[in-house]
């Protein structure tokens, strides 16, 4: 038994509720619109994937969900979104999914869940959460004319599933209804409600949309990572001793002693990406007596550094260095020392001060040099 399932999204609204000048399905929440998120969630699950987009949105709406979806023109009502999407589901599809592109955030467990509900043999499946307000019904003079029981009301979302013929014949009524499963209960079809979940909300005002955000906000800062890194050298009384620093060579300025080439810069800027990384530190990677790092560049323990880090499973999103000492002076080859630094790290984005510390310690007393470093880093997307 072939059990595929497509994914019709309806997302041919213009959100007049948000108030945002374009559709709702193009507004963005965490650096991806809501049409995007909605399509990445379902796409593990789907075999077909087709979007209603709104008149005039089509090519746009491609340029951003790729050729794995079809887009295609929505309807005047969200009805008539469906039914036009429904015309292009393969028949090799056994069920149906319909999703609104408002309910971004819904999980790809949730769609499991309600598929899996179908494979066992429901016609259809929607999912819904308890309700805490007291729902009652009006008149036209706002009378109340019913109250229902809250033990017996679910508040109803989606993705709701269908066995595509259901679906299909439900849609050939004239109805206008805000989900399809009121379509098929019509036609006397037993539709199973299973538990929602929070993260389906529909994003319908700005409030809604806040919610959402909050919502992505733990699972991004669970996925940042921060480190911090110090060095220190002092200044060699080998009056050959080259000076590096930055990744950079500085003629005529007075080299820092240390195993390596001394760069305090590079060095602490390490430290940093392998504490954020957590995957030790600079001596736990290098071997303060290790041979084969003795006269390593600066720009060479980044780049392995950097190697590692990326192993590691994160991205860089940016690193802070500031220089500590009396020399040399670093504003005129600022933008220097960061293209080095950047290269070395696969152009990730880098920013370097400097400052003195007004005659105090060690570096105000010309002895040596030294460096702190942060780095933040993202995990990357596996
Ligand atoms: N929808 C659609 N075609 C329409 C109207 C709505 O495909 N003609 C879609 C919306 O894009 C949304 C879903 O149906 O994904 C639920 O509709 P709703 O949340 O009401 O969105 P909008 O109609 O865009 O918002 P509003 O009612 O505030 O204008
Ligand atoms: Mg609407």
């Amino acid at each position: 038994m072939s059990d595929l399932v497509a994914v019709i999204i309806p997302a041919g609204g213009s959100g007049e509720r948000l108030g945002a000048r374009i559709p709702k399905a193009l507004v963005q929440i965490a650096g991806k619109t809501l049409i995007e998120h909605a399509v990445a969630n379902m796409a593990p699950i789907a075999n077909q994937i087709i979007v209603a987009a709104p008149a005039a949105y089509e090519e746009q709406f491609r340029k951003l969900l790729g050729t794995d979806v079809l887009v295609v023109t929505g309807g005047l009502t969200r009805t008539l979104s469906v039914k036009k999407a429904l015309a292009y589901v393969d028949k090799e599809n056994d069920y149906i999914l319909v999703h609104d592109a408002a309910r971004a955030l819904a999980s790809t467990e949730l769609a499991m869940r309600v598929i899996d509900s179908l494979r066992a043999g429901e016609k259809a499946v929607i999912p819904g959460l308890a309700v805490t307000d007291t729902i009652k019904r009006i008149d036209k003079d706002n009378y109340v004319t019913r109250t229902f029981p809250r033990s017996q009301l679910r508040a109803i979302q989606t993705p709701q599933g269908f066995r595509r013929k259901i679906l299909i014949r439900a849609h050939d009524s004239r109805d206008d209804v805000t989900d399809d499963a009121g379509l098929v209960e019509d036609r006397g079809v037993d539709v199973k409600v299973i538990l929602g979940e929070e993260r389906a909300l529909k994003i319908t005002t700005m409030q809604d949309l806040e919610t959402a955000q909050r919502i992505l906000l733990p699972e991004v800062n669970n996925q940042i990572r921060v480190g911090i890194g110090t060095d220190a050298h002092a200044f060699s009384n080998d009056p050959l001793r080259e000076m590096w620093l930055g990744g950079l060579f500085w003629p005529g300025e007075n080299g820092a002693d240390g195993h390596s080439d001394g760069d305090v810069a590079a060095h602490a800027i390490c430290d940093a990406l392998f504490i954020a990384a957590g995957i030790g530190d600079l001596g736990s990677n290098f071997g303060i007596s290790d041979l084969a790092y003795a006269g390593a560049s600066g720009s060479q323990l980044l780049s392995e550094c950097f190697q590692k880090v990326t192993a590691a499973g994160y991205l860089i999103n940016n690193v802070s260095v500031q220089i500590v000492g009396n020399r040399p002076k670093i504003a005129p080859r600022r933008a220097e020392i960061i293209t080095a630094l950047s290269k070395s790290l696969g152009g990730a984005t880098v920013s370097v001060s400097a400052t003195t510390t007004d005659g105090l310690g060690f570096t105000g007393a010309g002895l040596g040099i030294s460096a702190i470093a942060t780095a933040l880093l993202l995990r990357s997307a596996r």
